[in-house]
């Protein structure tokens, strides 16, 4: 009963979505439980690409999704992604537990208003509502899609935000509140019971994928605190946001880029500016699929990855992109912190005093399309000596197997190791 969950191990953008939509080829079900619609997850099905929020991207492999109760859930996000998804795929079944919580007009304001107030120190959100949802969740203040459909205390609950917030932003409470009332009627066929969606599955023997939103480094007690997001990213999530135990799950893969990315503002480590940072942007097209704003560039980080890889469990390591890196006549990986004691600092200023150690390693020229053609076709010998060279060295250092490689966005663009 392979219940198989999909983790990013860098700052989100790992290629989750891609990666998730292969490994699901034969699945029957794809579960989101983490995050919100600050995911941005990405298929390209042919020649039409496709950027997913609040539903899984497997869901183009499995045509039936899961949103568990661990997800912020934004019901107007969903509701375009389940337009989008049919308009590619055809019908899709699609189950959301009641009692995951809403991002309401409110929460979006706050989030801006946080963002405003913190001005020099802001996080760089992606305005999705995410972190004063949780504020809400956390301080048992929050709005679930049960208590909207089922009546009962939601009227009682906008009047305590609004003596909360009122003046604090110009949304009104009951304002929000009747915007997600209306919204939660047009999803009200969705609702259903996840973990028992997800354990029927399971025990039938078929295949259902966990796919994880953002990166550990932004877990909100792993990462790089405060410059996070508000949930948990880590493997362990899967269990917890879609309500089914530790046994329930068999395999982890880890989505790790051949580089490193991250969007939004906090400590990078491996950073790089200049003329390499741009090319790679350019080549790759890194820019945010929730919020467009370019992403900030760096070289693949051991001592970073190790630390994922432990928090994670990681099985197998699913590496993508690495024929964005290609054509760099030297590529570097950073193989340890100089004078820094593993596993992984723990403040923003430790982690911007780190003087990442680099090793230079050749380049591997263009994988183009007749490149991937044969790779698909003859594997991974067939790829460039260099190339294979960074593959394994990655592999030796972090002491996991890199089973999967990505070269190129599409679903099947993939050599299995
Ligand atoms: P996610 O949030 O982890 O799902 O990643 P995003 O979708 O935000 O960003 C990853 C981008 O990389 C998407 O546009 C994917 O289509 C693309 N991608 C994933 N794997 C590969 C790969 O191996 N090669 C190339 N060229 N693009 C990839
Ligand atoms: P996927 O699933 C990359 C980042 C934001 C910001 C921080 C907090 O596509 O990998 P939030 O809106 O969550 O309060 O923002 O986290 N962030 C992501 N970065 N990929 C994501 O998701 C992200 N989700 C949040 O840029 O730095
Ligand atoms: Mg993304």
């Amino acid at each position: 009963m392979p219940g198989i969950v999909v983790v990013g191990l860098q700052w989100g953008d790992e290629g989750k979505g891609k990666a998730s939509a292969y490994l699901a080829k034969g699945a029957s079900l794809a579960v989101r439980f983490n995050g919100g619609a600050n995911a941005g997850h990405t298929v390209t099905l042919g020649s039409m690409s496709l950027s997913l929020h609040m539903l899984p991207a497997a869901t183009v492999s499995t045509r039936a999704a899961a949103i568990g109760p661990g997800v912020y859930l934004d019901l107007e996000e969903m509701l375009k992604d389940v337009r989008r998804l049919e308009e590619a795929v055809g019908k899709i079944e699609v189950i959301v537990s009641p009692r995951a919580h809403l991002v309401t007009p409110l929460q979006l304001a706050l989030d801006a208003k946080i963002e405003e107030v913190r001005g020099g120190a802001s996080i760089g959100t992606t305005r999705r509502g995410i972190g004063p949802t949780a504020l809400h969740k956390y301080g048992r203040l929050g709005l679930r899609l049960c208590d909207v459909l089922e009546g009962g205390e939601a009227e009682a609950l906008a009047e305590i935000w609004r003596r909360l917030w009122g003046g604090v932003v110009s949304v009104k409470s009951e304002e929000a509140l009747k915007s997600v009332k209306r919204l939660a009627e047009e999803v009200r066929w969705m609702v259903g019971d996840v973990p028992s969606a997800i354990m029927s599955r399971l025990s039938a023997g078929e295949t259902v994928i966990f796919e994880g939103a953002q990166g550990t480094m932004l877990d909100i007690d792993h990462g790089t605190y405060p410059y996070v997001t508000s949930s948990h990213t880590t493997s362990a999530a899967a269990a917890i946001g879609s309500g089914v135990g530790l046994k329930a799950i068999d395999s982890v893969v880890g989505i790790a880029k051949a580089y490193t990315t991250r969007v939004g503002a906090g400590p990078f480590p491996t950073e790089i500016a200049g003329p390499i940072a741009d090319a790679i942007r350019r080549r790759g097209g890194e820019y945010g699929a929730t919020t467009g704003r370019p992403r900030r560039i760096g070289w693949l980080d051991i001592p970073q990855l190790r630390y994922a890889c432990m928090l994670n469990s990681v099985d197998q390591i699913f590496l993508t992109r690495l024929d964005t890196l290609a054509t760099q006549e030297r590529v570097e990986i950073c193989v340890k912190y100089e004078g820094v004691k593993e596993p992984f600092p723990d403040t923003v200023e430790a982690l911007k005093r780190v003087k990442p150690v680099y090793l230079e390693m050749e380049g591997w020229p263009e994988i183009g399309e007749a490149e991937r053609e044969k790779l698909r076709r003859e594997g991974y010998g067939a790829l460039h000596r260099a190339a294979r060279r960074y593959v394994e060295k990655i592999e030796e250092e972090l002491g996991s197997v890199i089973k999967y490689i990505g070269i190129g966005p599409r679903i099947e663009d993939v050599i299995m190791k």
